[in-house]
């Protein structure tokens, strides 16, 4: 798997300050309020676990799952196939939590649905923002690092589903592009 990365764009130590910084920005956000991570599946999974133990205030934690991605690298249609329940969402403070913030659709349509559920806050936190990407206009409230326009994989961001184990964000090689896309 290693041997499909061109390059690591950024490595496990620089993954591990940005989110004890997001940490202590979401904690002092949030201190003396109850909230709710909602981590929203698949890609969130390796940040938002890292995340909200570096978090040492209470919260609980529920999960979302939306896909707009497919095995290409282009925006699809998003679907969301799991949502909290109404008792997790009503009244709630929530704090969204993505992989990337890409086109900014994904997020911005799961926050109207939070907020239609009848959320009291929605805040969201990102653990990447590709801001030339942006075709509706969304900022994160947090985020760990501004990346380029480039397609990446590794730490929960996948291509055609593979790759989110790598403990790093990479960009992955030509070949491996197209040998995955052939195979699908
Ligand atoms: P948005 O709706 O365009 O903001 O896209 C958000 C989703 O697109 C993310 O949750 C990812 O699943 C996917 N995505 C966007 N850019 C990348 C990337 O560079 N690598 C892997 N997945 C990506
Ligand atoms: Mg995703």
């Amino acid at each position: 798997m290693h041997d499909d990365i061109e390059r690591i764009l950024i490595s496990e130590q620089e993954i591990r300050s940005a989110i004890a910084r997001v940490a202590a920005e979401v904690t002092s956000a949030y201190a003396g309020r109850d909230f709710t991570v909602v981590a929203v599946l698949k890609g969130s999974c390796v940040f938002a676990s890292d995340l909200i133990r570096s978090i040492p205030i209470p919260l609980e934690l529920a999960f979302l799952a939306a896909s707009s991605y497919g095995t290409g690298t282009t925006s699809k249609e998003l679907r969301i196939s799991f949502v909290p329940l109404d008792s997790e969402i009503a009244g709630k403070n929530l704090l969204l939590v993505d992989d990337i913030l890409d086109t900014g659709r994904t997020l911005h349509r799961l926050k109207q649905e939070m907020l239609a559920r009848g959320a009291a806050e929605v805040r969201t936190c990102v653990l990447l923002d590709k801001p030339a990407r942006r075709s509706v206009e969304f900022e994160a409230d947090f985020r760990c690092f501004e990346v380029q326009d480039l397609f990446v994989v590794g730490f929960g961001l996948d291509f055609a589903g593979r790759y989110r184990n790598l403990p790093y964000v990479g960009a992955l090689k030509p070949a491996a592009f197209q040998r995955l896309q052939a195979a699908h």
